[in-house]
């Protein structure tokens, strides 16, 4: 049996866990000063972001309730189409809840988009975005998230959830793969 590493397809690293750890750790902070008092509806984009919520939920100091969502932006390749389908909805009413949508990453900001409006549909009390990471792209309508880890460029990145065809999720930093490994 072939046995391949997920490292050996690895550029270079962009962040290390001990750098992301750190940004967490910051991020928690402020959300448990936001919500001092309340207890927050924490919302889990699966799957990418599901590293990043449960360390985030842990560095957050705050009586909470956690759910999960689902949604598929029909990724080809590195590039999203702008297509959005709910795959798994939460389970939890969120209607006057503070809500906090957690994410891995915002590209084009549609799928940012698609769930805060569905959201907003429901009546919570807020909806407040929160991302690791915030691609500089060249797009000044964008959709904006309320908190972020990191900017960082337009390139794609794998690891700490993030994937590629499904592949590279359990690196426990993120990175860049190399040229050869998108087939
Ligand atoms: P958006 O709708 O274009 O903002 O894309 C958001 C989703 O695309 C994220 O939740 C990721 O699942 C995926 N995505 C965007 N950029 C990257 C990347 O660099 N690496 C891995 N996944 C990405
Ligand atoms: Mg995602």
């Amino acid at each position: 049996m072939l046995i391949r590493s997920a490292k050996e397809d690895v550029k270079y690293i962009m962040f290390t866990r001990e750098q992301i750890a750190a940004r967490v750790r910051e991020l928690g902070k402020e959300l448990t000063e936001k919500f001092r008092g309340e207890t927050p509806l924490m919302v889990c984009v699966l799957r990418g972001a599901a590293f990043f919520f449960t360390d985030l939920c842990r560095e957050m100091d705050c009586m909470m309730d956690m759910d999960f969502i689902a949604a598929s932006s029909y990724f080809h390749g590195t590039k999203s189409s702008g297509t959005i389908r709910l795959v798994k909805d939460v389970s939890i009413d969120m209607e006057n809840r503070h809500v906090v949508l957690v994410e891995d990453i915002i590209d084009s900001g549609l799928t940012l988009e698609y769930l805060v409006k569905l959201f907003e549909t429901r009546n919570p009390k807020s909806v407040t975005t929160v991302a690791l990471l915030d691609k500089e792209v060249n797009k000044p309508e964008r959709f904006n998230v309320d908190y972020y880890g990191f900017k960082i460029p337009d390139k794609f990145v794998i690891g700490y959830g993030l994937d590629y065809a499904d592949y590279y999720r359990n690196l426990p930093y993120i990175a860049v793969i190399k040229e050869e490994c998108y087939q």
